[in-house]
C-alpha cells in the first residue's frame, strides 16, 4: 500500500455490530482524536474518543452537515441502505473522502439482477441461473421447476432483504412456496453445495484492490446450519480452507473482474466490495456480492487486522491505495471467533426489550462484546432489536478462539436469547454451507 496518513477525525455511518467494530478499530489506533458515529449506540458512544451523533442515515444532508461540522478527513458508510441511497455520492460531492461506494456501484449489492448481469459479462464464475421480472412468472416457475427437479433450486428476491431475501429450496413444492412469497422481479440459481467464504476487499476506485482476512459467516439459524437463513449468527476468520497464497487468485477471479467491469459502465467502486463465494468441488463461486463490510464479518476481521486501518482507508478514498500494494493486509497470528446473541423471535420481527445480564462478566472472560442492539436504560442494558450482540474472542487457534468466544457468550443471558454452539467448531467448518 503507498504512504497514507492517519486521519484525526473520522466519521462511521451506521449503528449496529459492524459499526461498533469498526469505531473500536479505528478509535483505537495512533492518531486518532474523535470517532463520529452517526447514529451509532447507547454502546458504540461509550467507547474512548468516540462521539454519537443522532440523525437518519439516510438523510444525505444531516450526514454532509455532520461531516463538515465535525471537520472529518475520512468518512465510512457501514450499511447497504444508505449506499443504495446516494449517500456516498452526497458526501464526495461535498468534498469529504468517503469509503463507501456511488449508488450506482452499489446496486452490485442492491439488485442481484444486476449483480447477476456484471458478474457474467466480467466472467465471474457463478452457479448457472436467470434473472426474472416481476411479470415472469409463468417462465420463472417452469425454470425453478426444472432447477428443483435437478438437485436444488435458489430463489432470490432481487433487491436489499437484510440478508433474509433467499430461499434454498430442495424441492419443487418448497420452490413453489418461495416463489409465491417473492412480489418483485427475482434471480433464480441452480443450488451450489460447498463452504462459504467472504472476502472482502478494500478498493480505491482504480486498479488498488487489497483483502481483508477471509471469514466464513454462519447464516442458518441452528446448530449444524439448520434453520431458516439470518443475516449471521457468527463467524470467523482467517479460514483454514483458503490459504493467504490462494488470495491473490482469488482477487483475480472475482473482485478485479467485477470492479474492471464496474468501472468500463462508468461506475467505479470506491469502498468495500464484500464477495460471498462458495468453495465447491468444481472451484470457488459467486454466491453474492455486498457493497459493504459484513456483519458479523467484521466483528472477527477487524480485530484480526495488525496494522492501523485509518491510512489504508484513507488511501482508497482518494484512489492511491496502489497496484504495488501486497494482497492482503497484515494480520495478527491466531484466529477469532465471534457468537451473535439473538433475541427470541429472530429472524422474525423482535419481541419486547428483555434486560440483559452478564455483558462485565463476558469481557472479563476476555471477549470483546459488539453491540448490535441494544439500549441503555437506568444503567441496564436492555435488547433492542434482533441480532443483538456479537461475543468475539480471539486465540491461537481457530479451536481455541471457539472454546474462548463460547465461553464467554455462556456468561450472558436474557429470556428467550437464541444462539449457536458450533461457530468455528471444526466440526462446522464444513458448513455454513446450504445444507
Ligand atoms: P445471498 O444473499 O445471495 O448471499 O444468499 C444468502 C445465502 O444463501 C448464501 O450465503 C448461501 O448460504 C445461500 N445461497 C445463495 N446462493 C446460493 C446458491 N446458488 N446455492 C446454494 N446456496 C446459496
Ligand atoms: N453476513 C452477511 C452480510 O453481511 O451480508
Amino acid at each position: 500500500m503507498t504512504r497514507s496518513t492517519q486521519p484525526t477525525r473520522i466519521l462511521v455511518v451506521g449503528g449496529g455490530g459492524r459499526e461498533h467494530a469498526l469505531a473500536w478499530k479505528l478509535a483505537a489506533e495512533p492518531g486518532v482524536n474523535e470517532v463520529v458515529v452517526a447514529p451509532g449506540s447507547d454502546a458504540i458512544a461509550r467507547e474512548p474518543r468516540v462521539r454519537r451523533v443522532a440523525l437518519d442515515p439516510l438523510d444525505a444532508g444531516a450526514v454532509v452537515a455532520v461531516a463538515r461540522e465535525r471537520a472529518v478527513e475520512l468518512a465510512v458508510i457501514g450499511p447497504e441502505a444508505p449506499l443504495a441511497a446516494g449517500l456516498a455520492d452526497a458526501l464526495r460531492a461535498a468534498g469529504v473522502p468517503t469509503v463507501g461506494p456511488s449508488a450506482a456501484a452499489a446496486r452490485i449489492e442492491s439488485s442481484k439482477a444486476f449483480c447477476r448481469e456484471v458478474a457474467e459479462a466480467a466472467g465471474v464464475p457463478m452457479a448457472a441461473g436467470r434473472a426474472f421480472a416481476a411479470a415472469d412468472r409463468d417462465r420463472a416457475r417452469a425454470y425453478a421447476t426444472d432447477l428443483a427437479k435437478r438437485g436444488g433450486v435458489v430463489v432470490k428476491a432481487d433487491g436489499l432483504a437484510g440478508g433474509k431475501g433467499v430461499t434454498v429450496c430442495d424441492t419443487v413444492e418448497e420452490a413453489e412456496v418461495a416463489l409465491a412469497a417473492v412480489d418483485g422481479p427475482l434471480v433464480i440459481e441452480e443450488r451450489l453445495t460447498g463452504r462459504e467464504a467472504s472476502l472482502i476487499a478494500i478498493c480505491d476506485g482504480g486498479e488498488g484492490v487489497i483483502a481483508l482476512p477471509p471469514a466464513r459467516d454462519h447464516k442458518r439459524l441452528l446448530d449444524g446450519d439448520r434453520g431458516p437463513n439470518t443475516g449471521g449468527m457468527g463467524a470467523y476468520a482467517p479460514l483454514p480452507d483458503v490459504a493467504d497464497a490462494d488470495l491473490g487468485a482469488l482477487l483475480d477471479a472475482f473482485h478485479r473482474p467485477l470492479l474492471r467491469e464496474l468501472r468500463r459502465r462508468g461506475a467505479p467502486f470506491r469502498g468495500l466490495l464484500y464477495a460471498g463465494l462458495m468453495l465447491t468441488a468444481d472451484g470457488p463461486r459467486l454466491l453474492e456480492c455486498n457493497a459493504r463490510l459484513g456483519d458479523p464479518e467484521a466483528q472477527v476481521v477487524l480485530p484480526q487486522v495488525s496494522v492501523p486501518l485509518g491510512p489504508v482507508l484513507v488511501a482508497a478514498a482518494s484512489g492511491s491505495l496502489g497496484t504495488s500494494a501486497a494482497d492482503r493486509l497484515p494480520t495478527l497470528p491466531g484466529a477469532t471467533v465471534g457468537i451473535v446473541l439473538a433475541s427470541a423471535s429472530y429472524p422474525a420481527a423482535a419481541t419486547a426489550p428483555q434486560p440483559i445480564d452478564g455483558i462485565d462478566e463476558a469481557v472479563a472472560r476476555g471477549a470483546i462484546v459488539f453491540h448490535a442492539a441494544t439500549r441503555a436504560v437506568e444503567g441496564r442494558w436492555q435488547t433492542a432489536g434482533g441480532r443483538v450482540l456479537t461475543v468475539v474472542a480471539r486465540g491461537a487457534d481457530l479451536a481455541q478462539a471457539a472454546e474462548a468466544a463460547d465461553r464467554a457468550a455462556d456468561a450472558i443471558s436474557w429470556p428467550g436469547l437464541q444462539r449457536r454452539h458450533d461457530i468455528g467448531r471444526l466440526a462446522a467448518v464444513g458448513a455454513g454451507a446450504s445444507a
